[in-house]
């Protein structure tokens, strides 16, 4: 459930965010902005707790799915933890009010700078990834003369049954350690005075609609859990990483409370807390990407043939936000509800298939395609939905767009929590020509 709905207090059918009309925020910050509900947040936030109130549990929210400050002090308010993958989504954290306690440290690419500064804040856990990492935090944790807590992230090869480019616990993906290494490894981490094993961690896919292959992945690192157990090593959680779906479409995710049940049966016996790092689950649904129509165009939909009246039809709709605002559709041909912010437009005419594009100079660049939609005109606002996860996070300035403003409401009241970019942030890090070619003449023949 969210909090985007058409019943107004003032009995408008208009999009509303909360108590508040995307038009309104559409006049205040312009367009293309992305809009999100904490109300929404909060509520997934909790019923992913409640869902897992049978067993001593900590939900780290994986910040890459939205890394807005504001977003992750929601979060750490309501007491989250957080799933980070760079120093910089640690320090987005630290700044956001999180505890670093309460942080894990994921990703198959740590630099030795970003494992010292995460040693200092001391975080919950390394999701160590290789053999190369164990090694690298060892002699980092050394030179600081600490202890680095350690979770082996394991790759329990199982199919999330998800799109190729985020199933991440097959055994051909770059992720975790392979199960037949993880025995050695862990071993050899126990031994280490700089190391202190503290759990095993996986993360198999993102948009899994199943609670199948989740619980699967559980079961087989239990066996390992276990093994461990035998060779005298104690474990204290089991991460289990995201990857919770959401409807997008009519997609029927399994609800958290059934995948909760299916871990407090095999955690429980075993005094095992879990850590879970739910990312989309939390906020996709959260957030929608409020757009304007620029104008619309004629041309032929595939397979129209010539009749001239498909050819005459509207067949692409512009608008202001395009693939470097949200670049799903494009990379993995996601499918996202579009629709009009006010109420009347449905009234002017039956839907037709049209594909909404944005101004970018590639014809990847989509938001949806022959998605039926009601006639729409230059100055119509358009809201994206199910934008909250992934879409301002994997932003870009391609084209030299800036990007999109981002605003959090609040009940009836909202404000920016993003400005959107200016032109000269665009080249703020650059240096012109001039600029080159003194600091070349200032450093001489080099
Ligand atoms: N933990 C780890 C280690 C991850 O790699 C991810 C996501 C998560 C947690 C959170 O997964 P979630 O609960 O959000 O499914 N850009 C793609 C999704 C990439 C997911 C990458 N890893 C998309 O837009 O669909």
């Amino acid at each position: 459930m969210d909090h985007f709905h058409r019943t107004g207090a003032d009995g408008s059918d208009d999009l509303h965010v909360e108590g508040v009309a995307l038009t309104a925020i559409a006049e205040a910050v312009g367009t293309p902005t992305y809009v999100y509900s904490r109300a929404t947040l909060e509520r997934h936030y909790r019923v992913m707790d409640d869902a897992l109130a049978g067993l001593p549990h900590t939900i780290c929210y994986s910040v890459k799915a939205n890394s807005n400050l504001a977003v992750l002090g929601v979060l750490a308010k309501l007491g989250s933890g957080f799933d980070i993958v760079s120093v910089g989504e640690l320090e987005r954290v630290l700044r956001a009010g999180g505890e670093p306690a309460k942080v894990v440290f994921s990703g198959v690419g740590k630099r030795d700078d970003e494992l010292r500064r995460a040693l200092q804040v001391g975080i919950r856990a390394f999701n160590v990834e290789s053999a190369f990492e164990l090694e690298r935090l060892e002699a980092v944790a050394a030179a600081l003369g600490q202890r680095a807590p350690i979770s082996l992230r394991v790759n329990p090869d199982v199919d999330p049954g998800t799109h190729p480019y985020i199933a991440t616990g097959l055994r051909s993906s770059k992720f975790g350690v392979p199960m037949p290494e993880a025995l050695p490894l862990f071993l050899r981490a126990a031994q280490s005075p700089h190391l202190r094993v503290v759990g095993v961690d996986c993360h198999i896919g993102s948009q899994i609609v199943e609670i199948a292959p989740l619980v699967d992945a559980l079961d087989r690192i239990l066996t390992l859990v276990d093994r461990l157990a035998e060779h005298g090593v104690a474990l204290d959680h089991v991460d289990m990483g995201g990857g919770l779906g959401i409807p997008y479409r009519d997609e029927a995710p399994a609800p958290p409370d059934a995948l909760g049940r299916a871990y407090a049966e095999r955690l429980s016996p075993r005094g095992l807390e879990l850590i879970v790092e739910p990312g989309r689950l939390i906020v996709g649904n959260a957030g929608v990407l409020l757009m304007r129509v620029l104008g619309t165009k004629g041309g032929a939909l595939p397979g129209a043939g010539d009749d001239p009246t498909a050819q005459a039809a509207t067949r692409f709709v512009i608008v202001d936000a395009a693939m470097n605002d949200n670049i799903r559709p494009a990379l993995y041909g996601a499918w996202q509800a579009i629709e009009p912010v006010a109420g009347e437009v449905a009234c002017r005419g039956d839907p037709a298939p049209v594909d909404v594009v944005g101004p970018i100079c590639e014809s990847g660049d989509f938001l949806a395609r022959a998605r039926p939609l009601p006639p729409l005109r230059r100055d119509d606002l358009l809201a994206m939905r199910s934008a909250g996860a992934y879409g301002f996070s994997m932003a870009s300035t391609y084209n030299s767009r800036p990007r999109a403003a981002e605003v959090l409401v609040d009940g009836d009241l909202f404000a920016v929590v993003r400005q959107r970019e200016d032109l000269a942030s665009l080249w703020r890090e650059e240096r012109d020509l001039a600029t080159f070619e003194t600091a070349l003449r200032s450093r001489g023949p080099t």
